[in-house]
């Protein structure tokens, strides 16, 4: 007779209650996940054989769970989408990985590494949608946020009117594969009349430059492996961090099938992607004094002028920024 239930079985029911996960939320996370590898996600240092991928490294593969690592362009046909060709791993520090300028939170450490929201609070075009396979399925992106070219207050003005770096970003944080990580769509795009298409080679060099952004030293694109890592400091408002930079393969393909404007990105033989993926982890080194946890977190800089500046006035001025 079969008196044993299996001992995975039996290790899901003796650790039940101390799960604080609601029952519904676990089942479906039972129906997305085999129980094993949600085991690991909530145990994660007990199974000896834990996939590479599990949270240990900061994040769950899209893939595994249904998702994708090409997020989806609006307006696109055949469909194509961007690579999430940066993640901040969910091993970062808590604070890092909310989406608030307060705090030290993920809009001050872009802040120090050189990207802020959106001109004006303005925000052009469509959304684009990606599915990191946490159960959530496609989503529309969180906000994109642009190199500032040295100016927090009106610098991503000049990046929407000149181009240049920017990434839109999402959270792995649905029921089924919660990493808390920020996976980022990062390019190089093109002035605005050039209808922001993205420049030769513009994935893996926006993400390479955001990189280097962080580091204070030139990434070669060209060099890169699976095997390369980085490291640096940026500070913002007191804040200080200090970010472990590794490049990893698997996530994205070595390719330009199914990639937004893949036949201009990647000329001359080379494939739009090369394959890898920056995974960064974030640490604060040092909190400021003045810091006010207590504070109410701004989950996003208030942006009062957001849909009153009509379009006109913006382009005077952006003139008056002489341009
Ligand atoms: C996603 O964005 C589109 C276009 O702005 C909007 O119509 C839609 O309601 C959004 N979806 C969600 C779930 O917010
Ligand atoms: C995901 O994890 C975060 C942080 O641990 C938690 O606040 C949030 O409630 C979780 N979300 C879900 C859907 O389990
Ligand atoms: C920082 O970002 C800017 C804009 O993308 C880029 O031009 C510059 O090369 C980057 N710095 C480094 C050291 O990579
Ligand atoms: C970045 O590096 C340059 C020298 O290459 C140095 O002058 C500058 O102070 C560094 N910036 C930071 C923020 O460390
Ligand atoms: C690194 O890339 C090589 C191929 O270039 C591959 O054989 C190897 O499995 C990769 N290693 C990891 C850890 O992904
Ligand atoms: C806190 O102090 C830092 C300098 O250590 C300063 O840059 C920052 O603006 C201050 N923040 C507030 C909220 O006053
Ligand atoms: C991507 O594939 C090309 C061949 O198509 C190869 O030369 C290159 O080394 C690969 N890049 C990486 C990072 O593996």
């Amino acid at each position: 007779m079969s008196s044993t239930p299996p001992s995975s079985l039996l290790v899901l029911l003796l650790c039940l209650p101390s799960l604080t996960l609601p029952l519904p939320a676990l089942a479906l996370a039972t129906s997305r996940r085999s129980p094993s590898s949600l085991l690991h996600q909530f145990w994660p240092r007990h199974p000896p054989n834990a996939p590479r991928s599990e949270p240990a490294a900061g994040y769950f593969p899209p893939s595994d769970g249904g998702g994708a690592q090409l997020t989806e362009a609006p307006g696109t046909s055949p469909p194509a989408g961007e690579p999430l060709n940066v993640i901040l791993a969910g091993t970062s520090d808590p604070a890092v990985l909310v989406d608030s300028q307060a705090d030290g939170g993920f809009r001050n450490f872009f802040l120090g590494v050189g990207f802020t929201s959106e001109c004006l609070g303005q925000h052009e075009g469509a959304p684009q949608l990606a599915n990191l396979g946490d159960g959530n399925g496609y989503v529309n992106e969180t906000a994109v946020l642009r190199w500032d070219y040295g100016d927090p207050s009106l610098g991503t003005c000049r990046e929407t009117v000149q181009g240049g770096n920017h990434f839109r970003y999402w959270t792995q944080n649905g029921a089924s594969a919660n990493s808390s990580a920020v996976f980022m769509a990062t390019s190089y795009e093109m002035p605005i009349a050039e209808g922001h298409n993205i420049v030769v080679n513009g994935y893996n060099l926006g993400r390479d430059w955001l990189v280097g952004n962080i580091t204070n030293s030139s990434i070669d694109t060209s060099t890169l492996t699976n095997t390369s890592t980085f490291s640096g400091t940026v500070s913002y408002a007191g804040f200080v961090y200090s970010t472990s930079i590794s490049y990893v393969s698997g996530l994205l393909g070595n390719t330009s099938v199914g990639v937004n404007h893949g036949s201009t990105v990647g000329i001359d033989g080379q494939n739009a992607l090369d394959g890898l993926v920056a995974v960064l982890d974030v640490k604060i080194t040092t909190i400021p004094k003045n810091a006010t946890k207590s504070s109410a977190p701004i989950t996003a800089p208030p942006p009062p002028l957001q849909g009153l500046i009509p379009p006109l006035l913006l382009s005077l001025l952006l003139a008056a920024l002489s341009l």
